[in-house]
């Protein structure tokens, strides 16, 4: 009798073992990720180039780590199950290909899909959670980005829950990135599950629309910037919400690349480049090693930023940091150069959230310009300026 309850204990402590490791992303992840610029033309010496290229640009220095393999990595499963990277593609295999990305200093993820398949047909997780998660940690992953594409009849939750076990019982610690589009509200459910979790369907090459691809849409950066108002709540160290990977460098203006930087940083989004860091511009590079811009994304307190005021065309985003500083961000959605006229003293800042208060007529702060690098006065006197179309104008505030 002892004996069998001695078992049933030891069964129900094994199955309620299951944890997500916890601290491994106690401010926003920052990397690359193949999909935005290459969808599934990946293979073994784009990713060594493009780890290269991220500590050959600087991007490293400026806080970038995860280099991540998207979908259409995969070949066959073997006679056990075993998944294997696709042999023409990735000759050397990921083991070879991870210690590479280790001895860089940077870390290595790939990708996978709670469903049969992954969204590009490739063979999904499901029913083989644990075989996977084992591989993975035996390859050297250190990040997981898993989708949710033929998943007809499966749980979201239930499904990541599997995910998040069996990656904890294969015993590495693995980042784990929540790919659902938002369909279940993740943000509600994922805190213990992932570490970020997506909230929208896919961004696309756009600042300002959608485009159909019929039985689905991709959409702009105010698209996603708005779907998705009101959630700010469930972000925070470690349980970060995500707005998509970025498309700095892939096709928009220099202005609107800036923009859609800026505000990602408005909105402690994960930082994710997706573009060829091995052919990058002048204007790409600077954006996406901004230090000053990267700080407020980064910025300790896990503050996600919050629309304060509309001005006719212009959004006024803030997001309170460390020390008593604020970031404010006045983002130009119109087609038109917008001129400003704004009275601190008139508009305070006020986060119910995070219960903070930036009263302008009782607090004098410092203004710098993280774009131009320069102090700029202070909230002491109205700010006149004039914002390009699609751009913006980013401050930090010190008391
Ligand atoms: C989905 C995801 C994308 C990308 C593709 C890969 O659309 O949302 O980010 O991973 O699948 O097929």
């Amino acid at each position: 009798m002892k004996k069998t309850l001695l078992i049933l204990l030891i069964l129900c402590a094994g199955s309620a073992s299951g944890q997500k490791f916890e601290g491994l992303a106690l401010t926003p992840p920052m990397g690359w990720n193949s999909w935005n610029h290459f969808a599934c033309d990946v293979n073994e010496q784009l990713i060594r180039e493009t780890a290269d290229a991220m500590v050959a640009t600087g991007m490293k220095d400026a806080g970038y780590r995860y280099i991540v393999i998207d979908d259409c990595w995969h070949g066959e499963r073997d006679s056990l199950g075993f998944i294997h990277p696709h042999p023409g593609h990735f000759p050397s295999g990921m083991k070879a290909l991870a210690d590479y990305i280790h001895s860089l200093g940077l870390k290595f993820g790939i990708y996978s899909d709670a469903g049969w398949k992954t969204c590009a047909g490739r063979p999904g997780s499901r029913g083989r959670e644990y075989q996977d998660a084992m591989q993975y940690a035996a390859w050297g992953v250190d990040y997981l980005k898993y989708d949710w594409c033929y998943t007809e009849g499966l749980n979201a939750e239930g499904a990541y829950l599997t995910m998040r076990d069996a990656l904890y019982e294969a015993g590495r610690p693995i980042v784990f990135s929540l790919c659902e589009w938002g369909n279940h509200e993740p943000w509600k459910w994922g805190r213990d599950i992932g570490h970020l979790w997506r909230t929208t369907g896919d961004i696309a090459v756009l600042f300002d629309g959608y485009v159909d691809h019929g039985a689905w849409k991709s959409w702009g950066v105010l698209q996603i910037i708005d779907m998705r108002e009101g959630i700010r709540q469930y972000a925070g160290p470690d349980h970060w919400n995500d707005p998509d990977m970025l498309e700095v460098g892939n096709g928009m203006s220099v202005n609107e690349d800036r923009a859609h930087f800026s505000m990602w940083c408005m909105l402690a989004a994960p930082l994710m480049a997706g573009n060829d860091l091995r052919r990058m511009s002048r204007e790409t590079l600077e954006i996406l090693t901004n230090k000053e811009a990267i700080a407020v994304d980064q910025d300790s307190l896990g503050i996600q930023g919050f629309r304060a005021y509309v001005i006719d065309s212009v959004d006024v985003w803030a997001k309170p940091l460390m020390g008593g500083d604020l970031a404010v961000c006045f983002l130009n959605r119109g087609k038109k150069p917008k001129r400003i006229a704004f009275d601190w003293k008139k508009h305070p800042i006020v986060d119910d959230f995070a219960e903070k208060e930036f009263r302008f007529d009782q607090t004098e702060y410092r203004l710098r310009d993280l774009w131009k690098k320069k102090n700029i006065g202070t909230t002491g006197k109205v700010l006149r300026f004039e914002i390009p179309s699609h751009d913006v104008l980013m401050l930090r505030l010190t008391p």
